[in-house]
């Protein structure tokens, strides 16, 4: 009874949810660039009223950089609680050039809504708030207690947060939390994640003489710190796709029987992956199908290089300072803070005479696994499958959210991960998306999560 007004509500204001989606994705809150602290606290004080004007009790919580945004209502005594999560701000929108339209100007295209933040995580964000909106205008109450917790530094792997959840551990308390922040399997294939990747972040610079040199009057005589930055992350993978750093692969969970079973089933076709990416093959750890390593193997990359010329036309210098910024994705148990001293060990090891370096650790987050056979859980899949039509399938994700962990921590309770998105809406990326199909189905699967969680309580306890 009460759902079908609901329902209602949200077919009705359908037209206006996308106009407020656009207005907030307008707000260029990009967290990383200090050019754009006042857009992104714009942001979280757009939310802010928002939640107020939907009847919440809300407020901004000030931290050294970019505010929290926490809300609540908690008129339910004696349902249970849940805690929704998301963050507000958004990766920069650079390189410009293949965006086919301004990253901060969503704009509509074949049910898809182009612009930065769309589906990362303002779009999958925002459902939760308009169906939090739609109960307590449709029906005046929610079936549970809520709160919500906002962030501005996710894309830059803030420490706020973490000091937030560590010294509110009893403010925050709840039954349930839910964040929509992942992808789902496929187009029509909705999912649940049960499993995360985790984060350790590097970034290694060396140096060699005291000043640029001549290649030719010095090459061969005094070390290269770009050689010698080359040589060291050449060793950090073997030609089998291996991690080569000792002790590396100690804390892993191996993938479990049943895990690997499930992947197999899943409709996922090797061939069209290559084929819409263009690579001339796939690669990656021996023994492990595609699926296993996007989803459940370590793996270690490099995202950026400088030193040296790289300008137009050739320089032959041998450059006195260069640097690479390049990460380890975890998996359930590998601890940041352990990989740290062998990362550190290893480039001790490996790195050639004649240059010194400095290895920083920018901050991390620990992968986790959420036990599916739980209340929450049930009731997620019934929610879901209201919103979408279809049952979602149960899936892991090579991503990383960090509060996930952190709430596991400190708070004690796993999170339901239930992404809206699809694997190819770019996100952190040009031309970022979301369907705005998707974004009303999760409008109405987190209204039926409210639902649902209700329900869970009372026939468990
Ligand atoms: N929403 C993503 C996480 C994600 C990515 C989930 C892909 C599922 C698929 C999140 O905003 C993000 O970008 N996380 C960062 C981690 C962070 C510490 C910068 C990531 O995974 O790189
Ligand atoms: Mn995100
Ligand atoms: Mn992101």
């Amino acid at each position: 009874m009460h759902l079908e007004r609901v329902d209602g509500y949200l077919a009705e204001h359908a037209h206006e949810f996308e106009e407020q989606l656009k207005d907030l994705i307008r707000i260029p809150s990009i967290s990383a660039q200090p050019d754009h602290d006042a857009d992104t606290r714009r942001a979280a004080e757009f939310l802010l009223k928002d939640l107020k004007d939907i009847g919440l009790k809300a407020e901004l919580i000030e931290t050294n950089r970019h505010p929290l945004l926490y809300a609540e209502w908690l008129d339910a005594p004696g349902k249970p609680t849940l805690l929704i999560y998301g963050h507000y701000d958004v990766q920069p929108p650079e390189p410009l050039e293949p965006w086919n339209t301004p990253p901060f100007e969503p704009t509509v295209k074949d049910g898809n809504l182009y612009a930065r933040g769309a589906t990362d995580d303002k779009g999958q964000m925002f459902t939760h708030v308009k169906a939090v909106q739609a109960w307590l205008k449709a029906v005046g109450s929610l079936p549970v207690n809520v709160k919500l917790l906002i962030e501005g530094e996710e894309e830059i792997g803030g420490a706020n947060l973490e000091n937030y959840v560590a010294t509110h551990a009893k403010w925050l308390e709840c039954d349930y939390a839910v964040i929509s922040d992942t992808s789902q399997f496929a187009p029509g294939q909705p999912a649940i994640t049960y499993g995360l990747k985790g984060l350790a972040y590097f970034e290694l610079i060396v140096k060699g003489a005291n000043r640029d040199l001549h290649s030719g009057t010095y090459g061969g005589a005094v070390a290269n710190p770009l050689n010698a930055l080359s040589t060291i992350l050449a060793s950090l993978k073997g030609p089998d796709g291996r991690i080569q750093i000792e002790g590396f692969y100690d804390a892993v969970k191996p993938l479990e029987d049943w895990e690997r079973a499930e992947f197999r089933k899943l409709p996922f076709s090797e061939a069209d992956f290559q084929a819409d990416l263009g690579v001339s093959q796939l690669v990656g750890e021996e023994g492990y199908t595609t699926l296993e390593r996007k989803w459940a193997r370590p793996t270690c990359d490099v995202h950026g290089l400088y030193g040296g010329y790289s300008g137009p036309g050739p320089k032959t210098v041998l450059p006195c300072r260069c640097g690479a910024k390049f990460s380890f994705r975890l998996v359930p148990d590998q601890d940041p803070k352990t990989l740290e001293k062998l990362v550190r060990d290893h480039v001790a090891k490996v790195c050639p005479p004649g240059v010194t370096y400095e290895l920083i650790a920018h901050h991390g987050a620990p992968a986790v696994l959420v036990d599916v056979k739980t209340p929450g859980f049930r009731a997620a899949v019934r929610a879901v499958e209201a919103g979408f039509g279809v049952k979602p399938v149960f899936i892991r994700e090579g991503g990383s959210i960090p509060v996930v962990g952190l709430l596991k921590e400190h708070l004690k309770v796993d999170t339901l991960l239930l992404g809206w998105g699809q694997n190819d809406d770019n996100l952190h990326g040009p031309n970022e998306k979301f369907s705005l199909a998707d974004f009303h189905r999760g409008i109405k699967s987190s209204a039926h999560l409210f639902e649902e969680l209700a329900k869970e309580a009372t026939t468990t306890s």
